[in-house]
């Protein structure tokens, strides 16, 4: 057994000593003297027990048997959930059995067709060299096709070798693939640069030729590529002309600052300090100061501060902190340069809140935004004396109702972080039963010093990569190559093991400390007691589905249908930014205040109808009942056919995924509207 192209990572060998110890397989699968097959048939068996240590004996009780079969056997182990013992013992078998499966694989005895998860890990685990071998015969019986049919461009990019992924390359430069395979190809060379080092040979500049490619898809992937190869030559310019031109679609823009701010150098710095110029619109200029900012912060920080004077959008002024605050000692330049009055309350807000997330903690920022605004920063010292007194006045003096309005406004932004009955973010806990399960004190702390006391598994880490960035998050997952963090703003945020630096437990919640500083004392005391209701019977109770609780309004205008699009509500992705997402409250209502704002037109527009669209999935097919509480008003259509208004309504459903869509006339927003059904579970997320 060789190791050494395999770090292992560190408390592995511990679990390497178990595997070999073989403790609980009977002495009779060991025994020198069975033959092959006796001890194969109960090893398939075993391979599969419920119990993962003894799927662990048994893989390495396989690895004693050098045939095919015995891989065919341990490969099987994958169809079993796994965890990173388990993982490690199948790698070291297969390393073992790599020969016999190797030629069991080119001679066709072991067919990969059903079992790509399988050559997947294995192709992975052999050495470079024989997973090179692998790959090149399988792709010169059969070469890859335009539709790039078969998983084989994903696994040249996690094991193929130089000499595989520079044919992959040429045939994507060549438009030897349609839009979706040419996106795969270029995201599976990233991945083999960003999780292996390993790069197609010969000159990579010409991925260049790809960014002005028809496809945003591929232009994001493509631009990506780039970051991770840092080669443009004579292509570099492309770059700042597509985050400069207002025609280039959001997601491409984003990834073009992404790349100069990756590639960094003199190039790069000059292209975004002409892009964070006042010649530019402010979303090109919020966005080219982020990059600006962690390639020099010293020239990012005045256009930080005029930006900050002249914004007035509470949404604009977080981006443009969150794009700039994670440069380190940014919030301490920033807070120099700041002036003494003149700062929008809002600016001002989003930025002392953005300055207290994700465990980070930019007092002088804070400070310096507060006085810039004429805010208040809110010294009080907390107490437990204090608290117990919030939280038996929030029981007294609290109105839960108007706490929930509290609770969904935008700027404290709770919705994003917090899910109740399934309907909202997740970077903290669901918060369905908290009023039920906590004492109101605690909520009151939780609130007041969120650092406190952080709930389990929800405490962040914090990680520097080599070419200097921070990373704050809770863990959403990892693996051997990659760690996944999920932050503050709910996006993952994949960082390859290889650019790691500094790892390290936080110590402070992710939830932003002082979000209660903009609230008096009365929205303070409704939330409170919003919060102790949750969970208790009646109108706060989410524990029960059935309602529709997730939302999507936008408004069908006469251009819709005099471009032949009338049908579009039923057609368009629910991530397209026409559609406004909306969480109900946690009774399922929607209140006419909620809708409107949902629904209200950026221009003028001849709205012919607000729709309002929800999913639900049907497990088998049939009638389907529903229920819509409101007013008269709104039509209920499933699947683009009418099939009720206002009361009970049914429609007959094929097992599977569907849009209900309710058609309010946008003249007659109802005051409260509320849809439920007893036969669909409704989607949340
Ligand atoms: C940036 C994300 C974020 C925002 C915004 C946020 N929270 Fe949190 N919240 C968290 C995280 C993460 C935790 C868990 C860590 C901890 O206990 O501090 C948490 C914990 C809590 C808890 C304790 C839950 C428990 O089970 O112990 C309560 C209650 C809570 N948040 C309420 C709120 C309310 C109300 C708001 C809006 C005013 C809010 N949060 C805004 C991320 C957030």
């Amino acid at each position: 057994m060789s190791s050494s192209w395999y770090t292992v990572p560190r408390g592995w060998v511990v679990s390497l000593t178990l595997a070999s110890s073989l403790a609980c397989l009977p002495s009779t699968l060991l025994g020198a003297d069975d033959t092959r097959a006796d001890r194969l048939v109960p090893l398939a068996r075993l391979v599969q027990d419920p119990t993962p240590r003894v799927r662990l004996e048994a893989l390495r009780a396989l690895a004693k048997i050098p045939s095919a079969q015995a891989a065919e056997i341990a490969l099987t182990v994958l169809n079993q959930p796994m965890d990173p013992t388990l993982d490690y013992a199948l790698w070291l078998t297969i390393n073992d059995l790599a020969e016999p499966w190797i030629a069991a694989l080119e001679s066709g005895a072991w067919s990969p067709t059903g079992r790509e998860k399988q050559l997947e890990f294995a192709l992975k685990a052999i050495k470079p060299d024989q997973a090179s071998r692998v790959l090149a015969k399988a792709l010169a019986k059969q070469p890859l096709t335009r539709e790039g049919q078969g998983p084989w461009i994903e696994l040249i990019g996690s094991a193929g070798t130089p000499a595989e992924l520079r044919p992959l390359l040429d045939q994507t430069l060549k438009g030897g693939f349609d839009d979706a395979a040419t996106a795969r190809a270029l995201r599976a060379l990233g991945e083999a640069s960003r999780l292996r080092r390993v790069q197609p040979g010969g000159a990579l500049t010409e991925i260049g030729t790809l960014f002005s490619h028809n496809a945003p898809a591929v232009q994001v992937e493509a631009l990506k590529l780039a970051a991770q190869w840092k080669q443009l030559g004579s292509h570099f310019p492309k770059l700042g002309q597509l985050a400069a031109n207002a025609e280039t679609p959001a997601a491409v823009r984003t990834e073009a600052f992404n790349t100069l701010r990756a590639i960094g150098g003199a190039g790069a710095l000059e292209s975004l300090t002409t892009l964070a110029g006042p010649a530019n619109s402010p979303t090109i200029r919020l966005q080219a100061v982020g990059s600006l900012a962690a390639l020099d912060l010293g020239r990012a920080v005045p256009v930080v501060v005029e930006l900050a004077r002249s914004l007035k959008d509470e949404t604009a002024a977080q981006d443009l902190w969150r794009s700039v605050l994670p440069v380190k000692g940014a919030g301490k330049a920033i807070a120099g340069a700041l002036p003494a009055s003149g700062l929008d309350p809002a600016v001002a807000r989003a930025g002392m809140r953005v300055a207290r997330e994700g465990g980070r903690s930019d007092l002088d920022l804070v400070a310096a935004l507060a006085k810039g605004a004429g805010l208040a920063t809110d010294a009080q010292a907390f107490n437990t004396q204090l608290i117990k007194e919030l939280a038996a006045k929030a029981g007294t003096a609290g109105d839960p109702n108007r706490g929930e309005a509290v609770y969904r406004r935008n700027e404290l932004a709770c919705t994003s972080c917090h899910a109740i009955g399934g309907a909202g973010g997740k970077v903290g806990p669901d918060l369905t039963s908290i009023g039920a399960s906590a004492p109101a004190d605690y909520l009151v702390e939780s609130l007041i010093l969120p650092n406190a006391k952080i709930k389990e598994g929800y405490s962040s880490v914090e990680i520097t990569t080599k070419d200097g960035s921070e990373y704050i998050g809770t863990l959403a997952r990892e693996s051997q190559q990659e760690v996944v963090l999920r932050n503050a703003a709910g996006a993952e945020q994949a960082i390859a093991k290889n650019d790691i630096a500094k790892r390290e437990q936080g110590v402070n919640s992710l939830m932003p400390s002082g979000l209660l500083e903009s609230l008096n004392e009365r929205d303070q005391l409704d939330l409170f007691a919003f919060l102790s209701r949750l969970g208790k019977p009646g109108d706060f109770d989410a524990s029960k589905g059935g309602v529709a609780r997730r939302w999507y309004f936008a408004n069908l205008v006469h251009t819709d249908v005099q471009n032949g699009n009338g049908d579009w509500a039923w057609k368009k992705p629910l991530t397209d930014p026409r559609w406004k997402a909306l969480y109900g409250r946690v009774n399922g209502q929607l209140t006419r205040q909620m809708m409107e704002e949902a629904a209200r037109a950026e221009f003028w527009t001849g709205k012919l109808a607000v729709y309002a669209v929800t999913e639900i999935n049907v497990t088998q097919a049939g009638p389907v009942h529903f229920q819509l509480e409101c007013a008269p008003g709104p039509e209920v259509w499933v699947d683009g056919k009418k099939v009720g208004a206002v009361g009970a309504s049914t429609a007959d459903l094929s097992a599977g995924r569907h849009r209900v869509v309710l058609q309010i006339p946008p003249q007659h927003v109802p005051d409260a509207l509320r849809l439920t059904s007893p036969d669909a579970a409704f989607v949340l997320n």
